[in-house]
């Protein structure tokens, strides 16, 4: 396979063109436990499976916070999560990204970048 084949490969496996959103998520280590961050990582992979929620996911290590974390920003919105522990994730994923009804009393900050 050349470069280029892997490259439209990477682009298809990560649904660039069906995606509606963007979820960043820090899995720490300052921000929060690393254990506890890929715990929530792996509950925002699960449901966006499970749920076939057209959006792209990025583990990020560091969204420089770095306290009160996981944290967690959704493009194109800029909504901004911060303690979003498995189960906060699973609320956010059920209630913004399939019901688009991001959860207010849990925003931190809000600043889509147009
Ligand atoms: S380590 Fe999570 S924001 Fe810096």
């Amino acid at each position: 396979m050349t470069q280029k084949d892997r490259i439209k490969t990477g682009f298809e496996k990560m649904g660039l063109e069906s995606s509606k959103r963007h979820v960043f998520l820090c899995v720490g280590p300052d921000c929060c436990q690393s254990s506890e961050g890929l715990a929530t990582w792996e509950v925002l992979k699960a449901k966006l499976k499970t749920l076939g929620i057209p959006a792209m996911r990025t583990k990020a290590a560091c969204l420089r916070i770095c306290s009160g974390g996981p944290w967690m920003v959704i493009y194109p919105e800029g909504i901004w999560y911060g303690n979003v522990t498995p189960q906060r994730c699973e609320r956010i994923v059920d209630e913004h990204l399939l019901h688009n009804s991001p959860i207010r009393d849990w925003i931190v900050r809000e600043h889509p970048i147009a």
